[in-house]
């Protein structure tokens, strides 16, 4: 279906891969959700073609793939609905993905394929199949009785994000963010383009997930030793950024006001990272009043911040997001927008 996108989300949180999906979507094209379950997610959008798929590839971590969608249906209609499969071109393959069944995905494979093309055949064409390179890749995911359907146009790399584990850069701590969920807090920014600052960037995790898609990034870190090092690992990745010795609270004798066109941070929680004597609440509120004079009007704030948190703000919150980090420690992903 044109501009019709089934995307497969990743089930590792409840809530954040479509978050995160979404927040992607607004730099490159209006969308309307169509349908949502479980993992999928089915969008109509005002955009198609290379740049929006190439803005989706290189940002989102949290999807898996992204296909056009052909349709979903009920398991024990699917000889009606390839009876209906819109026109693809050849030579093609079928791919099944089974969520909760436990058939052989070859078996299906097979069996589908010899349906669609036996429709095929029909229809008066030659329905030629190519295992290694095909034309469309038909790819059916089946879940207990419901079944997406649509031809592959992406998958997300996941290697990249490996090479970037905390333990694989220069300078480590044991605060150092993770690669995947900096690049979630940083696409739940949607900053498109222009500057990005983390006023307690640590190591530098989110300003180098913010730099890798082409972002320019500014850092703030009360400690010498995390300005030193944040800088280290910026280089390492051959990323340029502007990284000063500061105190959040005070952002405003560093930058001009109305600065930057998107704040994505993760200040301390203070158990393994010290608020350096600070009470944790006021910090979080004193840096808060902070941000917001030097981010830009309608631009957005991703904070991470421990669940017994009040923050007193005036700028609108969008959304929260609950991750439990170890036994005895949740987190919020909170979304600002000034
Ligand atoms: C949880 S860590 C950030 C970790 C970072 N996301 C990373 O990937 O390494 C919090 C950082 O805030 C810094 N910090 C604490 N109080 C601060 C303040 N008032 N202003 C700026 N930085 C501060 C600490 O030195 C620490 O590096």
């Amino acid at each position: 279906m044109k501009n019709v996108f089934l995307f497969v989300l990743s089930g590792a949180h409840e809530t954040l891969p479509l978050a995160e999906l979404e927040a992607v979507l607004t730099l490159t094209s209006d969308f309307d959700l169509l349908e949502t379950k479980e993992n999928f997610a089915v969008y109509r959008t005002s955009r198609s073609g290379s740049r929006f798929l190439n803005t989706l590839r290189s940002r989102l971590v949290l999807t898996h793939s992204i296909h056009e969608f052909m349709g979903s249906f009920y398991w024990e209609d699917l000889e009606k609905f390839l009876d209906t499969l819109p026109r693809f071109e050849t030579p093609y393959r079928v791919r099944v993905h089974l969520y909760e069944r436990k058939e052989r995905t070859e078996t299906l494979e097979k069996q589908i394929g010899e349906m669609i093309s036996d429709v095929i055949r029909k229809s008066g064409r030659d329905p030629s199949v190519s295992l290694e390179n095909p034309n469309t890749s038909i790819e059916f995911f089946i879940t207990e009785n419901e079944v997406y359907c649509g031809s592959k146009l992406a998958e997300i790399e996941k290697k990249p994000f490996e090479a970037r584990k905390p333990k694989k850069k220069p300078f480590v701590k044991p605060v150092s963010m993770d690669p995947r969920f900096a690049r979630v807090m940083v696409n739940l920014s949607r900053t498109g383009e222009g500057r990005i600052l983390d006023p307690f960037c640590g190591t530098g995790g989110i300003l180098i997930e913010a730099g890798l898609v082409g972002l320019r990034i500014f850092g703030v870190d009360m400690e010498e030793e995390m300005v030193s090092g944040c800088k280290e690992n910026l280089e390492f990745f051959k990323l340029k950024g502007e990284v000063k010795e500061g105190d959040a609270r005070n952002l405003e004798k560093i930058f001009s006001r109305n600065f930057f066109d998107g704040i994505v941070t993760d200040p301390p929680y203070g158990r393994l990272s010290s608020t350096k004597g600070s009470d944790v609440e006021k910090l979080y509120n004193e840096s808060v009043k902070s941000i917001e004079k030097v981010l830009k009007p309608r631009s957005f704030l991703v904070i991470a911040t421990p669940t017994n948190i009040n923050i007193k703000t005036k700028m609108k919150l969008i959304e929260i997001h609950r991750e439990r980090i170890n036994k005895s420690l949740e987190r919020r992903i909170m979304v600002y927008r000034k």
